[in-house]
């Protein structure tokens, strides 16, 4: 098997499967305590069904929507994701490529492998920056001015993790940044020789935008958990969220705005965007989906800022229903990181053409000319 033969989330998870380590693949894979809330992001699309239109001329449609500033080809772009060089050597700098490519945005954590300025040069795609807020608060001042000075489109802060979520397959894998090779873990990287000769024959892992303020995660291993309970602000405030917003003065995003009150309040501190997400049900189990909340919000204040649905997209037709649904795009991150270790760059670039030819073919089977033509007409909620 390999990536051409990938049409969809589960040929790439397979694949990713076959080519990481245990530890690797269960970190992407998994969510918090029982998953209810990792599973319901997907399974919440099929509590609705699209209605189409006949007859309506579409011809070629107009997949275009714009975020963050950014006019893009199609309302998918994807989601930040932290230390994408477990998954392919080239991490993020592949996947910013590869967004580039398919003119969508390519978005960074704050715990990515590869820096801020290394991203700026080899990619002038639109880049969203995603941000962390650290006790340190330092930390936070310096990544808005890098990504200030490397020219990036928007930033978003995460607002739902200021503790670990529980995830329990990181537990029992051992699983920890930079990876460590104990005894318990020894067996699953040896059954994946091909990725240990690639990890140890490219650039040391790191925290790039980071290991100069902290040793933690970058030469000393850590667990993604341990990190984020040392490290981020629990007691992180609106106040904190405003500053970043004016410090930024460009396209800002809360990511993680799960209720109308939240995304109302994220106005009047000056957000020009929300993403509605759970974390990719690795945060609070037993928390709504994504999909569950966008009418609501989109309801009360869809007319004021961009509203990104992030979480549980696999399928074209999942973000038509977003879209119907009040989102302006969607994100995704499980996808994308399947399809990256499955195949590197050219990984992600099937997955994006798979995605953008779904879109297509499905806009058309709907009768919609525009992204615009998908709207609360073009949906029904089963009871
Ligand atoms: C995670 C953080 C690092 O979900 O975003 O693992």
């Amino acid at each position: 098997m390999n990536i051409k033969d990938c049409y969809n989330f589960e040929d790439f998870r397979k694949l990713a499967k076959k080519k990481l380590p245990a530890p690797i693949f269960h970190y992407i894979d998994g969510g918090a305590d029982d998953e209810v809330t990792l599973n319901r992001n997907t399974d919440a699309f099929n509590d609705c069904d699209l209605v189409p239109n006949i007859l309506n001329s579409v011809g070629e449609p107009d997949l275009s929507t714009t975020v963050f500033g950014r006019k893009i080809s199609m309302p998918l772009f994807l989601s930040p994701t932290a230390m994408q060089s477990l998954y392919d050597p080239d991490g993020d700098k592949a996947s910013a490529r590869a967004a580039e490519k398919f003119d969508t945005i390519y978005s960074m954590s704050t715990m990515a492998s590869f820096s801020i300025e290394e991203v700026a040069n080899v990619s002038s795609g639109p880049k969203l920056f995603q941000l962390y807020i650290h006790k340190d608060k330092s930390i936070t001042d310096d990544l808005i001015e890098r990504c200030s000075r490397a020219n990036f489109d928007g930033m978003c802060i995460t607002v739902d993790t200021l503790v670990a979520g529980n995830r329990e397959r990181d537990h029992r894998t051992g699983f920890t940044t930079p990876p460590k090779f104990t005894l318990d873990s020894l067996l699953s990287f040896a059954m994946r020789p091909g990725w240990v000769f690639k990890y140890f024959t490219n650039k040391k892992f790191e925290l790039a935008n980071i290991k100069n303020k902290t040793d933690k995660g970058t030469n000393i291993a850590k667990s993604v958990m341990d990190y984020i309970n040392e490290q981020y602000d629990p007691a992180m405030n609106w106040k904190d969220a405003e500053y970043c917003i004016k410090k930024w003065n460009k396209p800002m995003a809360l990511k993680g705005v799960m209720s109308v009150e939240d995304a109302k309040r994220a106005i009047d501190i000056g957000c020009t965007a929300i993403m509605i997400s759970n974390h990719g049900g690795r945060q609070l189990d037993g928390s709504r989906s994504p999909f569950d909340q966008v009418k609501a919000i989109s309801d009360a204040v869809g007319d004021k800022l961009e509203i990104i649905l992030d979480g549980g997209v696999r399928r074209g037709t999942h973000v038509l229903k977003a879209l119907a649904a009040g989102a302006t795009a969607c994100s995704f991150g499980k996808a994308f990181l399947f399809s990256l270790g499955a195949g590197g760059q050219k990984g992600v670039e099937r997955l994006l053409e798979n995605m953008q030819k779904e879109i297509r073919r499905n806009m058309i089977l709907m009768g919609c000319k525009s992204v615009k033509d998908l709207d609360a007409s073009k949906i029904i909620y089963r009871d």
